[in-house]
């Protein structure tokens, strides 16, 4: 094993022997935050629906001489989550950061044409989800006195545009659920925080907009109106959680971050 994992030309170790789960880690922001903590040395809890996407981005860390494992869990189920917090904690001892990162879209549609069954998919995955590993890590962080939380939600909570309303709905949960949080863990020396990404061309888009690649015209309408002009890339999410999560951020608890270009200003 190197003395030095590096990731896209990243040095840094500001995670040794500490351990982190990442929800929806098979993919996306998800897949780039994992690996971007397995870079800076800590051992990561690559979690996902989906086993496979999971095993293999253990499978690559673990070849780039990172320390990982993967578990299967789907974030709305209960059982799942009590589960993903076992196999972390028998592996790794405790749980230092929780990245509640798994999450999708219904399909892009005015918000009366949106099936009752659809809302309460999408509701069950962004806010139960969220619910759920916060509910379940938040009692290990105490007994430890430490420990950091980073919800992701979307620039979408904050300055919404027609189409994702339910969805939008489920940011703005989370937003308002790390804020609370924050200030019912401050005292127990746990920070809460959360990242506002603006669109990437990730999986998501599959579900947002069905489609695996945006049409040219629908990414140019898309990055017209981001200021500084592109979508955002997995790095982009992957630096913020990290930074947010690491001790450069250690009084900071409560608020998000726009990873957004400039699109909500
Ligand atoms: N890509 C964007 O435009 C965008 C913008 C703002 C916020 N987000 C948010 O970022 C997060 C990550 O999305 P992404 O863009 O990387 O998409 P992605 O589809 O590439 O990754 C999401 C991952 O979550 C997993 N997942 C879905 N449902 C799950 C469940 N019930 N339990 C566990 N895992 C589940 C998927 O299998 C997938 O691997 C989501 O919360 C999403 O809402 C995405």
């Amino acid at each position: 094993m190197p003395d030095v994992y590096c990731f896209e030309g990243v040095i840094l170790n500001r995670f040794e022997e500490q351990c982190v789960i990442v929800t929806g880690a098979g993919s996306g922001f998800g897949e780039a935050t994992a690996k971007r903590f397995a870079s800076e040395k800590a051992n990561v809890v690559v979690s996902d629906v989906e086993a496979a996407s999971a095993a293999k981005v253990c499978d690559e860390i673990q070849k780039a001489g990172g320390k990982a494992i993967s578990v299967t869990c789907d974030v709305s189920v209960e059982a799942d989550m009590e589960d993903l917090l076992d196999k972390a904690i028998g592996e790794f001892g405790a749980v230092d950061v929780m990245v509640n990162n798994a999450g999708y879209s219904h399909m892009s549609r005015l918000l009366w044409k949106i099936s009752v069954e659809e809302f309460d998919a999408v509701f069950a995955v962004n806010v139960k989800g969220v619910f759920l590993g916060c509910k379940h890590v938040i009692p290990r962080m105490i007994e430890r006195k430490k420990g950091v939380i980073v919800n992701i939600a979307s620039v979408g909570a904050i300055a919404p545009r027609a189409g994702v309303t339910p969805y939008n709905g489920t940011k703005g949960a989370v937003l308002t659920m790390t804020k609370g949080l924050a200030m019912e863990t401050a005292r127990h020396n746990i920070r809460v925080n959360a990242v506002n990404p603006v669109a990437a061309e990730t999986g998501f888009m599959k579900g947002a907009m069905g489609v695996d690649q945006l049409e040219d015209e629908d990414r140019e309408r898309l990055i017209s109106t981001i200021p500084l002009g592109r979508m955002a890339e997995p790095f982009d999410v992957a630096a913020a959680v990290t930074f947010l999560s690491s001790e450069d951020a250690r009084f900071i608890t409560g608020t998000s971050l726009n990873v957004d270009g400039g699109r909500s200003v």
